[in-house]
């Protein structure tokens, strides 16, 4: 079961990653909120941050922390972000959100990749989960049928629009054995934008909160 008061404690831990002055990818989520919050009160004053998502942009403005463009950036030290679920070799699914896409290229060109989550989000296995994939619209129906010939179940989640325009199908009842193999073999289906499996860039540090403190994994 989730629990907010892990998100909390792996939020809050995250902050101590986080150095004064430097330039931060954040993530979107509502664990990533909690970090958010924690870095605009409690957390040291940073340059500002390259956001990940429309909602993460809005809340980080209303706090004062200043939004930067990736692209005069240059590549981060820092992204801090949350996971729907990790293994113990910190390969995620993520896009529980539909932040997936922003996501994957933050983290592409971050150094570091600090991944919070209250400790629900340990799994043996990734695939519990259904596992988003952000497609072009038009090739919604055409990626569905190449998903169900992977032998997932697709779900095409309706009314959501991502914030690049595009739609969002939950493939469940995948049994993610190889996830590099099948993030590679998603994200060569036409009309793929991204898969929400994070495994050729995994997180090189997860903090799993629960009621009592936080676990580290590295
Ligand atoms: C958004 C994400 C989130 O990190 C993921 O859904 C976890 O969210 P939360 O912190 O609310 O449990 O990938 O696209």
């Amino acid at each position: 079961m989730s629990s907010d008061t892990g998100k909390r404690n792996a939020a809050r831990e995250a902050l101590k990653f986080v150095e004064e002055g430097s330039i931060l990818g954040v993530g979107t989520g509502s664990t990533v909120n909690h970090f958010i919050d924690m870095l605009a009160s409690e957390g040291p004053s940073i340059r500002g941050a390259v956001s990940s998502s429309d909602a993460s942009t809005d809340r980080m403005r209303k706090l004062g922390i200043e939004i930067l463009d990736l692209n005069s950036t240059g590549d981060l030290d820092l992204y801090v972000d949350g996971a729907d679920e990790s293994n113990r070799l910190l390969q995620l699914i993520k896009g529980g959100g539909g932040a997936l896409t922003r996501e994957k290229i933050v983290a592409g060109a971050s150094k570091r990749f600090i991944c919070i989550a209250d400790h629900s989000k340990l799994v043996r296995a990734l695939g519990e989960f259904p596992l988003p994939v952000e497609v072009i619209p038009m090739a919604r129906s055409f990626v569905a049928r190449q998903l169900k010939g992977l032998g997932g179940v697709p779900h095409w989640r309706e009314g959501v629009t991502t914030d690049n325009g595009n739609q969002i199908i939950d493939v469940a009842g995948l049994t993610i054995s190889e996830p590099i193999k099948l993030e590679d073999r998603i994200n060569a289906i036409p009309g793929v934008v991204t898969v929400g499996l994070f495994a050729r860039r995994g997180a090189d540090v997860l903090l799993l909160g629960d009621e009592n403190g936080v676990e580290r994994l590295d």
